[in-house]
């Protein structure tokens, strides 16, 4: 019999190992789950009986919530969907390192919780990091008050540039087109001012778009606060044909965020990251408000799906 152990709060992530099928797991012990995942912030689910992409639909629908559709989100990767409710986690190259990041926190729009399931492991590298923001922003706090004082008061604001059609060489490459659900620059346009956004069309049918003010800081349910933003893989990260890191993050008064800024905050998040090194069959469970997750490089014929839960 599988327990779930809500006991040891500095335990990271929660591991909860067991066998069978990870649905019935799931629909039988909610509220345990739910109690864990609000308490440590990520749980691996290990040993269970989870095949293929569809077992992992059905432990998706057996734990029940609601899902949070790619179509509809403001996502900037590109994927493509497997299930209903699953889909690539990110079809950049195996280089590519996917820095720290709350799912889509770049965005007035993004989900609660996040699933990710290992169907095939890497043969090197390829795990996925994770990192209690809670834990980043207390010892920010202490180390960077002034910065973690700025971004509380004025927010941040993000800019990025999407090319017209997809591009799968960048962890960056959505298109325009598809980010946005439509089909022409008038639709776009449209889009982006019900959003909030300002934006910039370029010579190459790409598009400069710039979020309205978001917040850095978020409150958790139980009066914790996390770093919730994408500041660290904005700046680590948003780097291809088309971005500039150094002109993707600013101040909600639009001054840029600069790499002294950033220096604390990154050291501190790595200091504080989990490696998950996945074994086939995995299944992890992850709240997007207090746990940013990455991707590392990796060798091999990797395959770890995601399902985002609103
Ligand atoms: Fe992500």
């Amino acid at each position: 019999m599988t327990e779930i152990n809500n006991t040891n709060s500095s335990e990271f992530p929660r591991i909860i190992t067991g066998n069978g099928r990870l649905a019935a797991f799931l629909g039988a012990n909610k509220g345990a789950v739910d109690a864990g995942l609000a308490d440590a912030g990520a749980l691996l689910f290990r040993g269970f009986d989870v095949p293929d992409p569809v077992a992992f639909d059905a432990a998706i629908e057996a734990y029940g919530d609601p899902g949070f559709t790619y179509e509809d989100s403001l996502s900037n990767a590109v994927r493509t969907n497997v299930t209903p409710r699953v889909f690539t986690a990110n079809e950049a190259p195996p280089t590519t390192e996917i820095f720290l990041h709350h799912e889509m926190a770049q965005t007035p729009l993004y989900p609660a919780k996040l699933f990710f399931y290992c169907e095939i492991a890497a043969d090197t590298g390829g795990a996925t990091p994770l990192c209690r923001s809670d834990w980043v922003l207390d010892r920010l706090a202490a180390d960077a008050p002034d910065f973690v004082a700025r971004v509380e008061a004025e927010g941040v604001r993000y800019a990025n540039v999407m090319p017209g059609s997809d591009d799968a060489g960048s962890g960056q490459g959505r298109s325009w087109r598809s980010t946005l659900s439509v089909d022409n620059r008038e639709g776009a346009e449209a889009r982006l001012a019900e959003l909030g956004y300002s934006w910039e069309w370029r010579e190459d049918d790409s598009l400069r778009a710039t979020t309205p003010t978001l917040d850095a800081v978020r409150a958790l349910p139980d009066g914790r606060r996390s770093f919730f933003n994408q500041l660290i893989a904005a700046f680590r990260g948003w780097a291809d044909s088309r971005n500039d890191p150094n002109r993707a993050i600013t101040f909600g008064d639009g001054s840029a965020i600069t790499s002294g800024n950033m220096a604390a905050a990154i050291a501190i998040a790595d200091e504080l990251t989990y490696d998950l090194n996945w074994q086939a069959g995995d299944v992890a469970l992850i709240d997007n408000f207090a746990v940013m997750h990455g991707r590392r490089p990796f060798e091999g014929k990797r395959r770890v799906l995601a399902s985002l839960v609103a």
